[in-house]
């Protein structure tokens, strides 16, 4: 029998539609070869047999997708938040991603980093590496043993860094770009690589020529950063006088979506009404990351307009800029934050709801890794088991106050299994 068909029992909850969550008391989910093949009130005929793990009372939801985090960071995170995004990164980021020229450094330091993602309710993600080859190629190594699916980004940034962390020149990082992409080539089931321009002041023109070339070449994905904070934005404008708006200058390159170019761009806290068009015309995913925003004091983002107008959203944590690495955090961030846009700034828009939220940490943020972050039929089967018993209440609640409870209350203790495309990770 192939290992990857299976059911797990308990109450399964997904997302029928943004606003809507399935929920299945005391249900059967079924995985089939690695893919979702129903959820069942009892096991069907064809499926008596196969292995089952009965969770009991647990919740089953899918496996939570975080669009944007930085691994070197994880290091220092929750330290120096008293700076804004400019000065933060050269005050305190560059300074530790400069350290992962050390791979005895990079290897304690991504150790942890990709300990507590395998125990976490994150079963894909999107890295930002550093921009050393060798640390990268480490932390792809780490990242796969994990099980979780990872793409990952060795950075390219050949300006605007600091003395010690910034590539000589667009022909060097290229050629460190090609150089990983050709020691990486066929290595890995579960990780992968995406192009990562660091962000527009980081990147010379004719660097973002040259990763267009690569793009184009091989289809590759991209990530980077878009209008996260004011004085940024003001520098790109300066720094790009031709463009009409931030997400222009990646455009202008050919990096800013469209059919053979994926991209995940994060924050979109400032986004003008031009560049919300494009990202939509583009299919561009933002990756909407509260707790960043919050902790850098960078604004708030009109995440609930960009569901409502039918744009790809997801979450991230944006380690360092956000603090945890937890993504149920993150939806609570996400409905706290859209509470105060809706309070300061737009009061036509309610704020997400608990639905929205939940939508965004797994299939919002899922699609981008294909048929990912749903139990509907032919999904990928990532999925995570949720034990509520250590946080006691006088009373029962519903499957979905025991969700909201999860998301607001929980942590790692709560996380009792986790599945990646039918692999058993714990
Ligand atoms: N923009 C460019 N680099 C970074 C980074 O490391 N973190 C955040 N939040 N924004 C960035
Ligand atoms: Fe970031």
């Amino acid at each position: 029998m192939n290992t990857k068909t299976f059911a797990l029992k308990g109450t399964i909850c997904f997302s029928a539609s943004p606003q809507e969550l399935s929920i299945a008391e005391d249900s059967w989910l079924v995985c089939e070869n690695g893919r979702c093949a129903g959820v069942f009130p009892t096991l069907p005929e064809k499926y008596q047999g196969i292995p089952c793990r009965d969770t009991g009372s647990c919740l089953i939801i899918p496996g939570l997708t975080d669009l944007h985090l930085h691994a070197p960071q994880y290091s220092f995170r929750s330290t120096g938040m008293d700076l804004e995004l400019l000065d933060w990164l050269n005050t305190y980021t560059f300074p530790e991603e400069s350290r992962y020229a050390d791979l005895s450094y990079a290897k304690k330091a991504y150790r942890i980093f990709a300990d507590d993602l395998k125990k976490s309710a994150t079963t894909r993600a999107s890295v930002f590496a550093t921009l050393h080859v060798e640390a990268t190629e480490l932390l792809m190594d780490l990242l796969e043993q994990t099980g979780v699916k990872t793409l990952v980004g060795k950075v390219n940034m050949d300006r605007n860094g600091s003395p010690v962390l910034q590539e000589a020149s667009a022909g060097e990082s290229i050629a460190e770009t090609e150089r990983w992409l050709t020691e990486i080539s066929g290595k890995y089931r579960n990780t992968a690589p995406i192009l990562t321009p660091r962000f527009t002041p980081s990147c010379s023109d004719e660097l973002m020529r040259k990763l267009s070339e690569i793009q184009k070449r091989t289809g590759l994905p991209v990530q980077s950063h878009l209008s996260e904070n004011p004085g940024e934005i003001a520098w790109v404008q300066k720094l790009c006088p031709t463009t009409h708006f931030y997400g222009e200058a990646y455009d202008q390159f050919g990096l800013f979506g469209g059919q053979n170019c994926p991209t995940i761009m994060a924050h979109c806290v400032y986004s003008t009404d031009q560049e919300i068009a494009l990202i939509k015309e583009r299919g561009v995913y933002i990756a909407h990351c509260p707790q960043s925003n919050t902790n850098l004091a960078s604004g708030i983002a009109p995440a609930k307009r960009y569901l409502q107008e039918g744009l790809n959203i997801g979450l991230g944590s944006d380690i360092a800029g956000g603090t945890s690495i937890s993504i149920l955090r993150a939806i609570a961030d996400a409905i706290q934050a859209s509470k105060l846009h809706w309070r300061l700034t737009d009061e036509s828009r309610q704020p997400l709801s608990l639905e929205e939220g939940f939508y965004l940490a797994t299939a919002g943020g899922g699609s981008f890794f294909g048929k990912v972050g749903s139990f509907r039929e032919g999904f990928e089967f990532d999925a995570v088991i949720l034990d509520d018993s250590s946080l006691p209440c006088p009373r029962t609640f519903t499957p979905r106050e025991r969700l909201e409870r999860l998301i607001y209350l929980g942590d790692e203790r709560n996380i009792a299994g986790k599945y990646v495309e039918g692999s058993r990770i714990f």
